[in-house]
């Protein structure tokens, strides 16, 4: 395992549409170890695969700290309600922004053993989905924020959307 370097706004591999997984080899676990590593480094709540330069549909979040969820190839499948709140990304470093989002997401996913799962998340883990499945379209949230990006101190987490909630 290893930390990778985690690429910033401007990077152009941020903005572009990530390829399907077809099937999880030794490098993809191995990729998947180091986003989790990453991540938790980071004091992240999510990490997505070409915010380390790899442009596979893998994102790893974990809101609590003890549930890691790796999801492979994911997809919204049904949204409902919608919480305003705020939002910071790791490729976004020192910034945050207030960002609506669904209050309730379903989604799918493949685990690392390409296993079909469904998950459904409110608040904080519904944000999280839809944060980090943007990231494979090449999406960053600074592209919703409603009003200015605010500069946040450097002791704050990034991508840590809990401390920022309203
Ligand atoms: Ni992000």
């Amino acid at each position: 395992m290893a930390l990778r370097n985690i690429r910033e706004m401007g990077d152009p591999v941020l903005n572009k549409v990530c390829k399907e997984v077809k099937e999880v080899t030794p490098r993809t676990r191995e990729l998947i170890q180091d986003m989790v590593e990453t991540m938790y480094e980071a004091n992240g709540v999510g990490l997505a695969a070409p915010q380390v330069g790899i442009l596979k549909r893998i994102v790893v979040i974990d809101c609590t700290g003890e549930d890691l969820l790796v999801m492979i190839n994911p997809k919204i499948i049904e949204t409902s309600g919608e919480q305003t709140g705020g939002e910071g990304c790791l490729s976004v470093p020192g910034k945050s922004g207030t960002v609506t989002r669904p209050n309730y997401v379903k989604a799918i996913a493949y685990d690392e053993n390409m296993q079909l799962y469904e998950i459904e998340g409110t608040e904080l883990l519904a944000r999280a989905i839809c944060h980090e499945l943007d990231h494979l379209d090449g999406h960053l949230y600074v592209e919703k924020v409603e009003g200015e990006l605010v500069n946040v101190s450097e002791e704050e987490d990034y991508e840590d959307f809990e401390d920022w909630d309203e």
